[in-house]
């Protein structure tokens, strides 16, 4: 299994090129199922779990093609000869229950497992099931499995979500493009993948507006058709990356990153005296002098601080100057992370959904644990600011979700490599 090392105390610079998201390309992917035509998708991820959804789509009978060293993935589902997800595949990422909206909508049926708890919380699949049944699906539990029909085809509603949810968004989404008459989602996540994702659907012929705000309208089409699109700039990548010179100090320009997929948390990151500059090419992110300051997050729905940057904010504020309070509201167990930063002799202490850090003027490198994929590239920063070594294990959670972070690191100075124990 491999490892991180990293050797701390080297401010780093240089420019970081930010790939195309995980999170637009996992909803993607799936829109393939809506059309018996060819989607292609460029600035494609090249990472595990688009490996994991590419598994998925060919169970279901989609061809997958890889092009341009896995840039470009050609994807058509011209057949299905299968409308069943697998506990086998599903299970390995919950996203995989984003095929469940699109083969409702084109096949009227589907069997798609439930994935099971996670680390991070229990994660239920309740509103994508309420919003679905409200567009005539009928869903019954079994074995584990969602069995959900629909005879004649899915119907238009209007369906308010009872929370923000970015999944059972972008389910609704796809299964309304294909369903009689007008869709109406309120209360629907406002996530730049969501966008993307509806940009992607109106390439192929879908009528959607109000993407990006809290009501979105749906008027469906009979077939959807041939599209190409380019997958949105990776935001949480972003963020990451605009956390490495403010925790270790020097000035690194993040290409392809844009102010408004990380309003909230620049705003943070200003706060904390943590400089920002958007570039022609991307946005600069410069700590010169003394550590960062202290400042209080909470996570919410985008446009709010996003919960996928809470472990690596930590990471930043263990070196802060002064107490800072840190506040997750998305997710019930999304601070795995804090026992390991305790071992690199950071001072903090949780109570339930509320982090109290306290800044150190030095971490210390350790061998420590990945728990899920944030938190090992918190890890992974925190090592970067660190006296000493830190080991970081079972990165198998990073490449997740992440492409080729020690190449991108080492390039602008940092002192990284991977290791395998084999
Ligand atoms: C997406 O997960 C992202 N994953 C997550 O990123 C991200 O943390 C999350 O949105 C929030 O921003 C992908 O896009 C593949 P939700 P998703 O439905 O869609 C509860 C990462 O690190 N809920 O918005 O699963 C749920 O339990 C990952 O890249 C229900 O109760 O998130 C959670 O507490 C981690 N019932 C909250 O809503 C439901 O039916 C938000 O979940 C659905 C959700």
């Amino acid at each position: 299994m491999d490892a991180i090392l990293v050797r701390g105390g080297r401010p780093l610079n240089g420019q970081i090129t930010i790939a195309g998201a995980k999170n637009a390309a996992l909803a993607l992917m799936p829109a393939t199922l809506l059309s018996d035509e060819p989607l292609t998708l460029t600035n494609a991820p090249r990472l595990s779990d688009v490996r994991t959804m590419t598994t998925l789509l060919r169970s279901l009978g989609a061809e997958v093609q890889t092009l341009q060293d896995g840039k470009v993935l050609a994807l058509s589902s011209h057949t299905l000869t299968s409308t069943r997800a697998d506990y086998d595949i599903v299970r390995k990422m919950r996203a995989s229950n984003l095929v469940l909206g699109p083969l409702l909508a084109r096949a009227h049926r589907a069997v798609v497992s439930l994935p099971g708890g996670c680390a991070i919380g229990a994660r239920p699949m309740d509103i994508h099931v309420s919003a679905l049944e409200a567009m005539g699906a009928e869903i019954d539990l079994k074995d584990g499995y969602l069995h959900a029909n629909a005879p004649g085809g899915l119907k238009g509603a209007r369906v308010k979500l009872r929370f923000a949810s970015v999944g059972a968004t972008e389910n609704t989404l796809m299964a309304a493009t294909l369903a009689r008459g007008t869709t109406l989602i309120e209360n629907a996540a406002r996530e730049p993948e969501i966008v993307d994702l509806a940009d992607c659907l109106r390439a192929m012929g879908a009528q959607i507006s109000g993407d990006g705000t809290s009501t979105i309208e749906i008027q469906g089409v009979a077939r959807l058709h041939a599209a190409s699109h380019r997958v949105v700039a990776d935001r949480i990548e972003l963020g990451t990356y605009m956390l490495a010179p403010a925790i270790a100090g020097g000035e690194v320009e993040c290409i392809g990153g844009r102010i408004h997929l990380v309003e909230a948390f620049v705003e943070r990151l200003d706060a904390a005296g943590v400089s920002v500059e958007e570039t022609a090419k991307g946005l600069k992110v410069a700590r010169k002098n003394g550590r960062p300051h202290a400042v209080d997050v909470v996570t919410a729905p985008y446009p709010g601080f996003p919960t996928d940057l809470q472990a690596q904010m930590m990471a930043m504020l263990c070196t802060a100057e002064g107490q800072s309070r840190l506040e997750e509201r998305i997710f019930e167990n999304r601070f795995m992370h804090a026992p390991e930063l305790l071992r690199m002799g950071a001072s903090l202490d949780v109570q339930g959904g509320v982090a109290t850090v306290r800044g150190v003027d030095r971490l210390k490198g350790a061998p420590v644990m990945a728990t899920d994929l944030r938190a090992s590239v918190s890890l992974i920063l925190a090592g970067l600011a660190a006296e000493g070594e830190t080991r970081v294990n079972r990165v198998y959670h990073l490449d997740r979700g992440y492409e080729q972070v020690e190449a991108k690191l080492g390039a602008v100075g940092a002192d990284i490599e991977r290791v395998s124990d084999a």
